[in-house]
């Protein structure tokens, strides 16, 4: 079981509980504890940890840790499809350090392909893959719409907003998703005809400390992307070039953009299951 190393109080008084040096509130902690009770931290260090699930033991930075720990619960209510995952191919983009592809070996499937842009996640990823020795591949780059060839069964989504280029795909495989903007879900439930299974928001309680005027900030600026681009749609001429500047300015910022659609915005679970036929799913 993983266990608070500390308890305490916030300035205003709540009590707090201290796991791998990030502070979450009790009831939070117990609704972790029911689903990941026989798990072990291995080894912390400020860089690394290493988490024993079952007969795996991964290898996870810090921020990808409390993604885990914070996120298996859900991932079991959305990110597995209706059908049985066994033997099956996953294709895991946004895959961080391959804690996503151990929740896939865990439900079962035989392969997973994993796809993560950044250098050093890529290369943990290559690391767990060894040590676990999962059948398994790592494409350390971008999404492209280019990856739907491959061949897979199932696909897994999560890349802070990288589902906009799905908007050029012609078909839509079996998934599950994470989407991060309301124009882009929407045009994607008109395109494909992708569901929505919940949606969540952050940015609650601004003003209070720093940290949650950073968010306000955040969710300032959010609005201001989300006006200026309807503005941009809507006008022509000078008017239109003003807010093309706007927009440009804004996307300058890939942080902001990035950190506002996948922390602060509202983000959407979202699922495509094709018709059965035959009695099998259709992915393709
Ligand atoms: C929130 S984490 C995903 C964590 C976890 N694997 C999951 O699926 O819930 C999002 C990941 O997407 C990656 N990412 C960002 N842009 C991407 C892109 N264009 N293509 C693929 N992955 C991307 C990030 O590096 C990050 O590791």
């Amino acid at each position: 079981m993983i266990l608070p190393t500390r308890i305490g109080l916030t300035r205003r008084g709540k009590l707090f509980l201290l796991v791998a040096d990030r502070a979450i509130l009790p009831h939070q902690f117990l609704k972790r504890m029911f689903v990941t009770w026989n798990w072990r931290l291995v080894r912390s260090s400020s860089q690394y940890y290493d988490l024993k699930i079952g007969r795996y033991t991964i290898k996870l930075h810090p921020e990808y840790f409390h993604i885990i720990f914070g996120e298996w619960g859900e991932w079991k209510k959305y990110h597995l499809p209706p059908f049985a995952l066994k033997g099956a191919t996953v294709l895991d983009i946004g895959a961080g350090c391959g804690e996503t592809a151990l929740f896939y070996f865990f439900h079962g499937v035989e392969r997973v392909i994993c796809v993560e842009p950044n250098p050093d996640l890529a290369s943990i990823i290559s690391e767990n893959l060894g040590s676990n020795k999962w059948n398994a591949e790592v494409h350390a780059r971008s999404f492209d719409t280019e990856m739907l060839n491959l061949d897979f069964d199932f696909m897994k989504m999560d890349c802070e907003g990288c589902e906009t280029q799905l908007l050029s795909a012609d078909t839509l495989p079996a998934c599950v998703m994470e989407v991060h903007d309301r124009h882009v879900l929407h045009a994607l439930m008109n395109k494909f005809g992708l569901r929505v299974a919940n949606s969540k928001a952050g940015g609650k309680n601004a003003r209070s400390n720093d940290f949650e005027r950073r968010q306000f900030r955040m969710y300032y600026l959010g609005w201001r992307f989300t006006r200026a681009r309807e503005k941009f749609r809507e006008t022509k001429g000078l008017r239109r070039l003003y807010y093309a500047i706007i927009l440009v300015i804004l996307e300058l910022h890939p942080d902001f953009v990035n950190v506002y659609r996948a922390r602060w915005g509202r983000v959407w679970e979202a699922y495509y299951f094709p018709d059965k036929t035959d009695g099998k799913w259709h992915s393709k």
